[in-house]
């Protein structure tokens, strides 16, 4: 045991802030208030439903991380955000249909109670998108500044004690970083000029990080990832996470790639398509869009395989990555991929995996998690990246020149054992030698 770190207590409402109210936000709020009433249960949520071992096995101590970690209770969440469009949230959660009507119909007051504020939003970063529900401002730095008001608006008007925010928008463009991006007057200054390096998602991360709230980009494109905003969260004692949900494909990528690894099987190439019809297939449809997506989700298997570790095995893999949209599919994505296999004496064998999933069914979760456990990050005063959090994300954000932990199973254990160290608990090694002295 070691001295448990300090954590304030969650008292108080949480001020749960979306940007964008569409397929992943509206699923992730109806699915809290059905939840809250008792109506469904929270599956795939690890703050909900998960439990810990604490000791050793032969203690029998596995509590629910619930009860180890102070997290605020789904009564005390309150839901708010931005989008194009000025629909409600139950109106919303219909467009995207991702849950059936029979269900919406029981939390339907309290979704539409839910109003999108107008947003900050910039076709040249979403080419397919167009909404009325869109602020005005002198530059991007007034922008800012609304949606700063915005925010302790909200606050106020819920008495809420804290609030954290994801990017729940959709995915912009593929940028890199630029001049403008490394220090925090650069970024100031660009923000003045309105200069296009600084798409709609960096003004909201900046808009949170100047207030100290904890930032989360459910999306891939380039947000707070970048020196001055990683600079500002040093400034504000914000925690910061991201990036792109591990969610559908990725997430079984995440799971099979580490056991053909740990079995040294050889990969001689990965073919992973998808056909998706709802409206971020239809912004993915862009190829300036997707590209932000591919660079996410090929990066995964780079950093899994460790083909420079393991030439014989994965200097040569062939990863391709297709999304198309269609339609018909509406948010129930078909994903497949063809794994091409090298065994012992390099004789070759295929893996196919169809997986018919449901996108923001499988996001949902994610969100509540990654909003409450950033609110533990807070209260437990952490600040910048939180590494610990990667098991949620296709691309972790990282420290520069570390590489990510992609590996699922790795990305549990050192989630679990930041919840350990919170507790002052034993971290686990599963080294397991006391049990055979
Ligand atoms: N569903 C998943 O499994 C999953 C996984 C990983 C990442 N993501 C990412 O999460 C994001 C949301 O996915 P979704 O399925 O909910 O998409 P969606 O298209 O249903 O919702 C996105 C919403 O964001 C709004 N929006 C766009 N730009 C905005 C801005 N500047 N300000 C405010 N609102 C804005 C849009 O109007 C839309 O309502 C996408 O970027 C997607 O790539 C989703």
């Amino acid at each position: 045991m070691s001295t448990p770190v300090e954590i304030a207590p969650a008292r108080g409402k949480l001020g749960v802030l979306l940007v964008g109210m569409g397929a992943v936000s509206t699923t992730t709020i109806a699915g809290v208030l059905a939840i809250r009433k008792g109506i469904s249960k929270p599956i795939g949520s690890l703050t909900q439903m998960g439990t810990i071992r604490l000791g050793k096995r032969t203690d029998g101590r596995s509590p629910k991380i619930s009860d180890v970690v102070p997290l605020t209770p789904l009564d005390d969440i309150v839901f708010g955000g931005w989008d194009i469009f000025a629909e409600d949230c139950y109106a919303a959660a219909r467009t995207a249909g991702v849950i059936e009507p029979a269900l919406l119909e029981q939390v339907r007051p309290e979704l539409e109670a839910i109003r999108p504020w107008p947003a900050v939003f910039d076709k040249h970063y979403v080419k397919r998108l167009d909404g009325p529900n869109v602020k005005k401002g002198k530059n991007k730095k007034d922008l800012a500044e609304q949606l700063i008001a915005d925010i302790r608006k909200f606050k106020s008007d819920n008495n809420l004690d804290r609030m954290v925010m994801v990017w729940c928008g959709s995915t912009e463009i593929f940028a890199l970083e630029s001049p403008a991006h490394q220090t925090i007057d650069a970024f100031e200054a660009a923000l003045v000029a309105s200069d296009v390096a600084i798409p709609s998602s960096m003004i909201y991360a900046y808009a949170a990080i100047s207030e100290g709230i904890p930032f989360t980009n459910a999306a891939p494109n380039l947000t707070a990832d970048i020196p001055a905003l990683v600079a500002l969260a040093a400034k504000t004692a914000t925690p910061l996470a991201g990036k792109d949900l591990k969610t559908g494909q990725t997430l079984i990528k995440t799971i099979i790639a580490p056991g053909l690894k740990a079995r040294l099987l050889g990969v001689e190439g990965w073919y992973s398509t998808n056909i998706l019809g709802n409206r971020d297939g239809e912004v993915l449809d862009d190829p300036e869009s997707f590209k932000t997506k591919e660079e996410s989700k090929k990066s995964v298997l780079d950093y899994i395989l460790q083909p420079n570790l393991y030439p014989d095995l994965y200097k040569d893999l062939c990863h391709v990555v297709r999304i198309n949209y269609y339609p018909p599919r509406g948010d129930n994505k078909e994903g497949w991929d063809n794994i091409d296999l090298v065994g012992w004496l390099g004789y070759k064998m295929q893996l196919k995996i169809n997986f018919l999933c449901r996108d923001s069914i499988l996001a949902a979760p994610i969100v509540l998690d990654v909003a409450l456990f950033m609110d533990l990050a807070k209260r437990a005063g952490m600040s910048g990246v939180q590494e610990w959090l990667s098991f949620y994300f296709k691309s972790p954000v990282h420290a520069p020149g570390l590489y990510p932990e992609h590996d699922l199973f790795i990305q549990l254990m050192k989630l679990k054992n930041t919840l350990r160290y919170f507790k002052g608990e034993e971290l686990i090694t599963h080294l397991g030698r006391e049990y055979y002295d």
